[in-house]
């Protein structure tokens, strides 16, 4: 039996292919490096001292996909990492973000339904709940109202997969709403390398703290939170890719079914908490300025984890210090 990962070179891709292998998985990374380094895929193979199985393709390519699982008819499973993520980029492209994320995810659903592999775990967020109901959030928190076309690309996705299992219950599909994935592997190998000047937190204040970029600035001081600054769920990639263990594992003792979960920690920081975590784990000083709010940003949102803790036996396990750690370790491998 294997397991094929679509976007296996990219950011949490990466991370979960190399849980997978160290759990002894066959692994098939598909992969276009259209936002991913093919030097992941040997950094992989030096972290796991483990081989897999490559094919560099688009996942809209159905003619190269169906040769992937004609040539593996031994694929039981899939998860799907292949979709863009940038959420300003999403605003000033929205056709290639529905295509890519959408018409992919279909592509790659109807190839499966013909090759009988109806066991798929997606990559969502927790942006698909929009302005939060409550917080923390659960997964029965109403979804809607998503801000750009990356979230509503996932919010459709979603959509999709509930009336798929709708018409088939055969279906196996795991949903998984990743909250604020930052950190990179112990081992500096693998980590998040945002094009050009990053949009998120992290990688920004990692440049920052890296004489990269001269300084952050904060989004924001006046929101309705303890220090005025906007409050998240930053949880470890490790932590993260470990969790689509766990729902494979749940996949396959269900046989059938539609399951959501939260992958969070259940804590929220601030931005300021960020940035004094980030200095003391470091030692290193983070220049900032506050500035005005970013258009489209919510004041607070971080999840309540314990249906995944309940369910699949899954919970964070690293600190916000080994978030700060393991990000900076990245950065400075990188530069050498
Ligand atoms: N922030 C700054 N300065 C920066 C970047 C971010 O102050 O330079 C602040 C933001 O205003 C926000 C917090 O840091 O308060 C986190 O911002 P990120 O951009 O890192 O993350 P978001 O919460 O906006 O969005 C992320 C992902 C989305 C995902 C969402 C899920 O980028 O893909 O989490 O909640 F959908």
């Amino acid at each position: 039996m294997a397991i094929l990962v679509t976007g296996g070179a990219g950011y949490i891709g990466s991370h979960t292919v190399v849980e997978l292998l160290q759990k002894g998985e066959e692994v098939i990374v598909i992969d276009n490096f259209s936002n991913s380094k093919r030097e992941a895929l040997e950094a992989i193979k030096s972290i796991t001292g483990k081989e897999f199985k490559f094919y560099e393709l688009d996942y809209l390519n159905r003619e190269a996909l169906e040769k992937v699982f004609e040539e593996n008819p031994q694929i039981d499973s899939v998860l799907n990492f292949a979709g863009f993520k940038a959420v300003g980029e999403s605003v000033k492209k929205p056709i290639e973000y529905y295509t890519n994320n959408i018409s992919g995810a279909l592509v790659l659903l109807d190839t499966m339904r013909k090759y009988q592999v109806k066991k798929f775990v997606f990559s969502s967020s927790a942006t698909v709940y929009g302005e939060p109901e409550r917080i923390p959030l659960t997964e029965d928190c109403k979804t809607g109202g998503t801000t750009n076309p990356y979230g509503t690309t996932k919010l459709y996705i979603e959509q999709i997969l509930k009336d798929i299992y709708m018409s088939d219950s055969t279906w196996d599909i795991a949903i998984l709403r990743y909250f604020n994935p930052v950190g990179a592997h112990e081992s500096g190998l693998i980590g998040e390398e945002p094009q050009g000047v990053p949009n998120n937190l992290m990688p920004y204040v990692v440049r920052v703290a890296a004489g990269i970029l001269p300084e952050l600035s904060v989004f924001g001081n006046d929101y309705d939170t303890p220090d005025g600054t906007g409050i998240r769920d930053y949880i470890h990639v490790v932590d993260l890719a470990k969790g689509h263990l766990k729902a494979l594992e749940k996949l396959e003792k269900e046989k059938q079914g539609l399951f959501i979960y939260n992958l969070g920690t259940g804590m929220g920081y601030s931005v300021l908490d960020m940035v004094k975590a980030f200095e003391k784990a470091t030692g290193k000083k983070v220049a900032y300025k506050i500035a005005p709010r970013r258009e489209g940003d919510i004041a607070t949102c971080y999840s309540n984890p314990e249906k995944a803790e309940r369910e699949l036996h899954w919970k964070a396990e690293k600190t916000l210090e080994d978030m700060c750690k393991d990000s900076w370790n990245f950065i400075k491998k990188k530069q050498g």
